[in-house]
């Protein structure tokens, strides 16, 4: 049988995650489960960037495994863990880290984003950031990187690093290549449609986020920014809000975007955006019961937690042990 290609993807345990988490690369991800062998971290190395109520760090790394499995990713089929558990990720960022110059850093539109916001921590692993986020990739020979349109300079430098670290000895890395989802690679706050939908934003009616109950999610599809035209059209250029809204609809019922069109053909805005804020609802109920109850059970979640770490330290160390070879780091 043929061996199967190796699927990788993580998320930080920050803030509280957004629909747009869900749409752009979960989905992806549970579509896939089944045609590729998968790892999925929940990335508590990179949230240290940004500073964390430690309490809360803890709590959300939990929070955010048990979503996996709510939203569908089967722990039997795939190794589910924390970024942290497998030192390999933190050694083999140093060793990239002598790849990749500063200057590719600097450039980075996200560390010059954040350096903008949080200026009065522009800490090393801030702009390092992309280096362990290739690292994470690369140890795991990954053939494919489901993520969000906002990750794509950062699997195009995790693809130069590999390239060079392989031009520089032997093959080393596979080359990975970035997976988008076909509808909702990039969702946008609901206030502001030029903006990607962020579990950071400033005015929280903007986002959609996993954990929000029906009312909630509704008021926020009602105040949504649309247009003055009054046609349900997908066109992101011209009609920004309303595309936007007809993706997450596509996305929470399954259904293409030209038969979402159709059924809100000749009926107004109103009408359109509660039907938006019920699908989201009635998909995300039954993902926060689960999700509350695998909660409840913390032993399981641990479970699942330490046999992951173990299945991708595995494969991390035969990676970490080929690059110290050649890179000529003695080994006993
Ligand atoms: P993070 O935690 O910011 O986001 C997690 C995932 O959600 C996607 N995403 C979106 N997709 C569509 N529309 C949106 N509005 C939206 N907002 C977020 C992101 O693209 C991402 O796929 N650095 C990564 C985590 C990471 C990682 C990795 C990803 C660490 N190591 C290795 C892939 C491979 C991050 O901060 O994602």
């Amino acid at each position: 049988m043929e061996e199967r290609k190796i699927l990788y993807s993580a998320i930080q345990p920050t803030n509280n995650l957004t629909i747009g988490n869900y749409i752009g690369p979960i989905r992806n991800w549970i579509a896939l489960q089944n045609d590729y062998n998968c790892f999925f971290a929940v990335a508590n190395m990179h949230a240290i960037t940004l500073r964390q109520v430690p309490a809360e760090l803890r709590q959300k790394t939990l929070e955010v495994l048990a979503l996996y499995i709510a939203c569908g990713v089967d722990p039997e089929k795939c190794v589910m863990y924390v970024q942290s558990h497998v030192p390999a990720h933190a050694e083999l960022c140093w060793v990239l880290n002598t790849f990749t110059y500063v200057g590719e850093m600097e450039r980075m539109t996200q560390f010059k984003d954040k350096s903008l916001r949080h200026a009065e921590n522009i800490n090393m692993g801030l702009m390092d950031y992309p280096v362990l986020m290739a690292a994470d990739i690369l140890l795991y020979q990954t053939d494919v990187v489901p993520v969000g349109l906002d990750q794509r300079q950062h699997v195009e430098i995790a693809r130069d690093i590999a390239q060079r670290f392989n031009n520089a000895f032997t093959p080393t890395f596979k080359v990975p290549e970035a997976l988008y989802a076909k509808v909702g690679a990039k969702i946008n706050d609901l206030l502001d449609p030029a903006k990607k939908m962020s579990k950071s934003a400033e005015n929280p009616n903007g986002s959609i986020f996993l954990s929000d109950d029906k009312d909630t999610i509704i008021r926020k599809c009602k105040r949504a920014v649309t247009d003055s035209d009054a046609e349900i059209k997908f066109d992101p250029e011209k009609k920004a809000g309303v595309s936007n809204l007809l993706s997450i609809y596509s996305a929470f019922t399954g259904k293409t975007i030209a038969a979402a069109e159709a059924d809100f053909a000749g009926k107004g805005y109103g009408e359109f955006k509660l039907a938006v804020g019920e699908a989201v609802a009635d998909k995300l109920a039954p993902i926060q019961t689960e999700q509350a109850r695998l909660l409840a059970d913390k032993t399981y979640l641990e479970g699942v937690l330490r046999s992951g770490a173990e299945r991708a330290a595995r494969a991390a160390n035969k990676t970490l042990s080929k690059v110290y070879k050649k890179i000529g780091f003695y080994q006993l």
